[in-house]
């Protein structure tokens, strides 16, 4: 099921709201050793951004056709070879890849969703040891030119709290990501 409240507006609107490496820079993603899941890929702002920092494999997940094959047009476009696209339904099953193997799983204005608890969940059974959940989502406290109604778009703390609940450690705390958006990491705890 497509979730609730995430349909794109034209392509370059979209893009005009993020400097994508600012935000993987913000959050300390610059380094991979291992697969980049970016879920809900959307026209792949941020799955260009990793790609074009990172030889490690990154796998372009969205429930529409149209988002994977733009995404895989544009890496293609760019000479990227490791860019892969997978149509799917991230809330009935995996994010396509195999269990305990993604390095990076990033969930980038999605959490809005239904239940983003299931979804953390899910990120965590992809995720090998050490592996990190990167999420960003709009802002609350400004005023934003699109993004989810405020009743259902997350606040830092409950988004930090959801990272906690499904056994992440907090790496990068809440920060602002300027202008509309903020952002945090959680890692799978040493050991676990
Ligand atoms: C608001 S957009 C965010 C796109 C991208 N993450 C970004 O930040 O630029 C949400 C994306 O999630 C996709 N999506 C919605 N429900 C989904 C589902 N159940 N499984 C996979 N993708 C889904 C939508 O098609 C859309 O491309």
């Amino acid at each position: 099921m497509k979730t609730r409240d995430s349909g794109m507006p034209d392509q370059d609107w979209w893009e005009s709201f993020f400097d994508p490496d600012g935000v993987l820079d913000a959050l300390g993603l610059r380094h991979f050793d291992g697969p980049v899941v970016d879920v809900g890929c959307g026209y792949g702002t941020f799955t260009l951004a990793v790609a074009r920092r990172s030889a490690q494999p990154v796998i372009a997940v969205d429930i529409e056709p149209v988002m994977v094959e733009t995404t895989v047009r544009k890496a293609r476009d760019a000479g990227f070879t490791h860019v892969l696209g997978r149509v799917a339904d991230v809330t009935e099953a995996s994010f396509g890849v195999d269990p305990g193997s993604a390095a990076v799983v990033l969930l980038f204005n999605l959490l809005h969703c239904e239940d983003p608890c299931a979804l953390l969940r899910t990120a965590v059974l992809a995720l090998r040891p050490g592996g990190r959940v990167a999420a960003i989502h709009w802002r609350s406290d400004v005023p934003t030119p699109r993004g989810p109604d405020l009743a259902i778009r997350p606040r830092p703390d409950t988004l930090r709290g959801w990272l906690i609940q499904a056994g992440l450690d907090i790496t990068v705390e809440p920060l602002v990501l300027p202008p509309y958006h903020f952002g945090m990491v959680g890692k799978i705890p040493s050991g676990a």
